[in-house]
């Protein structure tokens, strides 16, 4: 493919991921709680929590699109083809529940996006198993972090804590497929300067 017409696909995406345009190809998974029906302070925290997790969404896009830019093992995407393809439902759902509880994105998305690309197109150039490792230890470490949501979450949300569980569920097969693909174990440093990246993330997130 030109140079140009992949510039534009990316350009595209990237411009899709951070409008909230994004349609997810499989309905949100539901509950049977009306969003009118949760406390002000409840439906707050979870636009928030949910904002935090749209946010990791979108840098799980720049991210698996970063890693394809960079790598060019077929094997390794096509294996990681229905991962970002479910990346981009949770995308579209988080979205989605932000809108019912009648919250907003993250001003912050763009900031975030471009960190992740970057991220993600270091970490592919520096070869298949860094880069899987890398992968890997983020949908970890995504995986525990939503482990945290669902506790904080006020347990009469269902609907909120249905997507959330979806998501988590689904994260940890990411994990498992990158592992499965020959990721490379970080070093503890790394591992912790990205829990340091994501807590930041979480920590403004919250709020802007
Ligand atoms: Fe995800
Ligand atoms: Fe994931």
């Amino acid at each position: 493919m030109l140079d140009i017409d992949r510039a534009i696909i990316e350009f595209d995406r990237a411009v899709r991921t951070l409008s909230g345009a994004a349609q997810a190809a499989r309905a949100m998974p539901r509950a049977d709680i009306d969003p009118a029906s949760l406390t002000d302070a409840e439906r707050r925290h979870a636009a928030a929590l949910m904002r935090i997790n749209h946010c990791g969404e979108v840098c799980a896009q720049a991210l698996y699109q970063g890693q394809a830019l960079a790598s060019s093992n077929n094997r390794i995407q096509a294996a990681l083809e229905q991962a970002a393809r479910e990346e981009a439902d949770h995308l579209a759902w988080s979205a989605a529940r932000i809108r019912e509880l009648g919250g907003r994105a993250s001003l912050l998305n763009p900031l975030w996006y471009a960190g992740s690309l970057a991220l993600g197109f270091l970490a592919g150039k520096l070869g298949d198993d860094w880069n899987l490792g890398f992968l890997a230890e983020t949908e970890r470490q995504v995986e525990r972090h939503l482990q945290g949501h669902l506790e904080r979450l006020s347990p009469r949300d269902s609907a909120t804590r249905e997507v959330i569980e979806t998501m988590q569920r689904e994260e940890v097969g990411h994990a498992r497929t990158a592992q499965a693909l020959g990721a490379r174990e970080l070093p503890e440093c790394v591992k912790r300067g990205m829990a340091l990246g994501a807590r930041v993330m979480t920590g403004s997130t919250y709020w802007v």
